[in-house]
């Protein structure tokens, strides 16, 4: 097992990841923030921070498409005697003695030692503070006194991330600082329109500075040969213009066995306009001060650090598990639930395959995230909630991004995915479920943000519903619109210029026949769930508009059943011409996996066998090695009628890609079909504590990627695109609603595992809105059911099923 674990193992009691070497085969990051500044940090300490938007407050720069890879971050540099290290190894990437990266909740600690010299530095952001804190402990683990010196760096990113890569006549002479004893400050633009400012601190005077980086690199030397250290020296330099930085130097001295720290704390403060100078041109500083002595100090750091803590030992203490299966275990009771949180953070903005340039929250994205955590920070999914419903139109359609620091629709993506809507539905079902919260539903919301048109967000949910049977097509199945949770299979497209976008060129829909499967079984099961909501004695609507919906939704059952079934599978969708897609008489593309996974999530003729007999088709026409691709046979050339799925490379994204985002609908759907086998089976090849191979899967062994290659490709199993994902959530429900069977009902919560026999004795401990159950369960196979109501107060129980 050895050899195929090279990079690191999982320390449970610690929830950490420990990387036992640096050079792992792509950068593993890890996140720091919870509220509005957060931080990327990779084993090596790259990466980059931002304050609430990605894009516009990047503080500090970063080198895409890097080389070498993951170039910029937080860099210390030690100088002992000639020999010049980083405790994280890159930039310098001088040998250590030794190396350990530990990615905890939302810290990183990476330490490095080097000839009788050790350097940890612990990451992290305290909880609702806009700072990172860099705290150094030096050790001389020799036997002789050691001289040295040690330097900080940081590079800025002139505010707008985007900006900072291109327009560099204006970027090249707008670049300000000041330098003050306590910290280096960054007020590019600060004299303008802006009113926020980044600084670099340190709890101890330095013996020399840098804030310019020719100065202090060299015009022709990279990060791993500062032309300062190398020198020994600082150029006490000051950024005109150019590309400014912020490093500090410390000529240190320690005697054997003794320890010296220092704290770092890298900062963002945004002034009160009328506050915003202290003298002309000069910054207030005031906020940046009391940050310094909140945190600059090893009590204060203590303090910030254990009040993180304990705001995620409070977090994670909400749900978990004790089984036979530890790699079941640490998912569930630590990496999923991270990652969870992580992705409602970020959305898909920022990360090692998102630039933090180019997308906002999306409308079904975000909506499927709350599914992720509901049960730990529900006030902040309440307002998720009513942020999303907010860039609704009246039609009941919706822009498919909105910008989180405006919050506003984003009109150059616009709308007309005909699958957003539900998720409205989707994400407010879960909401409700787990909190009981129905009084969200009388919220006004208004429509696409224009104030005067609130209406209530049960509207918002009713507008939804009604969009898709506002826009049945030929067959009475859903038109497709741009594209449904596919964002590839373009439909209506017919993109010929390889110089547009096929996510923001103009469709064709009107004329349109093309129809989506997938979102007919989406409608289905959402129409359910919007049904019993409906109908609950909390909401009582009125009977009639329940008894329509659920017509509407019988309705749609019986057109996916007369014009959606294949023969062994349901079909993926009809095109612009009415052309079929996913079936048997398709040359490739004849199976694909999104309407399996909701056409029996939906339980679309089950009673006729249909559920059974896709499932067994996706097993086997789908199932891999390491899970379940998209689509099969892969598309081997680029279809015009069908747009960008076609244009991946067969294996890659959705051109037969594992999408992990969309393997839980199957597992679910195997679930609800009472199939365990095939339900352990898939769920432990997509996720990554089962790993076997480290090298091959390639990207952080603790997260779920969106997408591992799939059979076709070059390199079966290698994953891309980790973290930010929907699959974090999706797996989430899945392991714990349809696995270990822990379901919130408006009522109470519904126990019904399924898993197999051998694993089918666990501990469960929830909290539950006011209450904490602790549940023993023994789960033999026999797939039982058991609710229980939901009454405040703590509750230990013990079920056989
Ligand atoms: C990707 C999709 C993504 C879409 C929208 C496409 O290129 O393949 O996975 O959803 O872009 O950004
Ligand atoms: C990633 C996007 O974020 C999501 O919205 C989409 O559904 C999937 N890709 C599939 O295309």
């Amino acid at each position: 097992m050895e050899e195929k674990h090279p990079f690191g193992h999982f320390d449970d009691a610690a929830r950490e990841y420990v990387i036992t070497r640096p050079d792992t085969p792509w950068p593993w990051i890890n996140y720091m923030g919870t509220r509005d500044f957060f931080s990327l940090i990779s084993n090596t300490a790259g990466g980059y921070c931002f304050c609430r938007d990605a894009k516009f407050r990047r503080i500090l720069r970063y080198r895409y498409n890097g080389v070498p890879m993951d170039a910029g971050g937080r860099y210390f540099y030690i100088k002992d005697g000639d020999i010049v290290w980083n405790p994280g190894w890159k930039p310098c990437k001088t040998p250590l003695d030794t190396y350990e990266c530990r990615h905890g909740m939302g810290y990183t600690r990476i330490c490095g030692e080097k000839n009788g010299l050790r350097a940890e530095v612990l990451f992290f952001v305290p909880p609702d503070a806009r700072c990172e804190i860099h705290r150094v402990k030096l050790t001389n683990t020799g036997k002789t006194p050691k001289r040295f010196q040690l330097w900080s760096f940081v590079e800025w990113c002139l505010w707008n991330a985007s900006t900072d890569m291109e327009n560099f006549q204006r970027n090249l002479s707008t670049g300000e600082v000041e330098i003050e004893p306590d910290a280096l400050y960054h007020k590019t633009e600060y004299r303008e329109r802006r009113d926020h400012y980044a600084f670099y601190g340190v709890n101890r005077p330095y013996d020399g500075f840098d804030t310019d980086r020719e100065t202090f690199i060299g015009m022709y030397n990279g990060f791993d040969a500062p032309q300062q250290v190398l020198a020994g020296t600082s150029g006490n330099s000051v950024a005109h213009g150019w590309s400014p930085v912020a490093s500090h130097r410390f000529d240190l001295e320690l005697k054997p066995g003794a320890s010296d720290e220092l704290i770092f704390v890298l900062g963002y403060v945004k002034n009160p306009q009328e506050a915003k100078f202290t003298a002309p041109a000069v910054i207030n500083k005031a906020q940046a001060r009391k940050m310094l002595q909140a945190y600059g100090t090893p009590s204060g750091a203590d303090i910030a650090f254990a009040t993180l803590k304990s705001y995620w030992d409070d977090i994670l203490s909400r749900f978990s598990v004790a089984s036979v299966v530890p790699e079941l275990d640490r998912t569930v009771n630590i990496w999923n639930q991270y990652q969870c949180m992580i992705t409602f953070f970020m959305s898909r903005s920022a990360s090692y395959f998102e630039s933090g340039i180019g997308r906002g929250m999306g409308f079904r994205d975000s909506n499927q995230d709350l599914a992720g955590i509901v049960h730990l920070i529900p006030e902040r999914a309440r307002q998720r909630i009513l942020d999303i419903a907010a860039t609704q139109f009246p039609d009941g359609g919706c822009y498919h991004q909105y910008q989180p620091l405006t919050k506003r629709g984003n009109n150059d993506i616009g709308g007309g995915f005909n699958d957003d809507p539900l998720w409205l539905i989707f994400g407010t079902v879960a909401y409700i479920k787990e909190t009981g919260d129905f009084g969200i539903l009388h919220e006004p919301v208004p429509f696409d943000n224009k104030p005067g048109t609130e209406v209530s967000l049960l509207e918002h949910l009713k507008i939804s519903f009604a969009h898709v049977t506002d826009n049945l097509g030929p067959h009475g199945l859903p038109l497709i619109g741009r594209a449904d949770w596919n964002d590839c299979l373009n439909l209506n497209c017919f993109s010929d210029n390889p110089d547009e976008s096929f996510q923001t060129t103009e469709n064709k829909t009107e004329g349109s026949k093309a129809e989506s499967l997938m979102i007919a079984g989406l409608f289905v099961a959402e129409g359910k769930d919007f049904a019993e909501l409906l109908a609950h004695p909390a909401v009582a609507a009125d009977p009639k508009y329940v008894a329509k919906v659920r017509s509407a939704v019988a309705a749609m059952e019986t057109a996916v059943k007369t014009h959606g079934w294949d023969g062994e599978w349901f079909l993926r969708a009809y095109g612009y011409y009415g052309d079929k897609i996913g079936s048997n008489e398709n040359d490739e593309g004849k199976i694909f996996i999104e309407s399996q996974g909701w056409c029996t999530m939906a339980r679309i003729g089950a009673d006729e066998g249909l559920c059974d007999k896709a499932l067994d088709s996706a097993v086997e026409h789908l199932e891999c090695e390491h899970g379940l691709v998209l689509n099969t046979p892969a598309y081997t050339h680029y279809i015009k009628d069908y747009g960008e799925i076609s244009s991946y490379p067969q294996g890659y994204k959705e051109n037969a890609g594992i999408f992990c985002h969309n393997n839980p609908w199957i597992i679910i759907g195997e679930a609800m079909a009472g199939r365990e086998d095939a339900v352990w089976r898939h769920y432990c090849k997509i996720t990554p504590s089962f790993t076997k191979d480290q090298a091959l899967r390639k990207v952080e062994p603790y997260v779920f990627c969106q997408m591992v290659a799939g059979k076709d490709a070059a390199r079966p199993g290698e994953g891309k695109n980790s973290w930010l994902t929907g699959t974090a959530a999706w797996t989430w429900k899945c392991v714990s609603e349809f696995i270990l069977g822990i379901k919130p009902q408006y009522d109470g919560l519904l126990i019904e595992p399924c898993i197999p026999a051998a694993y089918g004795t666990y501990k469960i401990h929830r909290r539950f809105r006011n209450a904490e159950y602790d549940i023993t369960i023994h789960y033999t196979g026999r797939h039982g059911k058991h609710f229980i109501p939901y009454t405040p107060g703590r509750h230990t129980l013990e079920i056989e099923l």
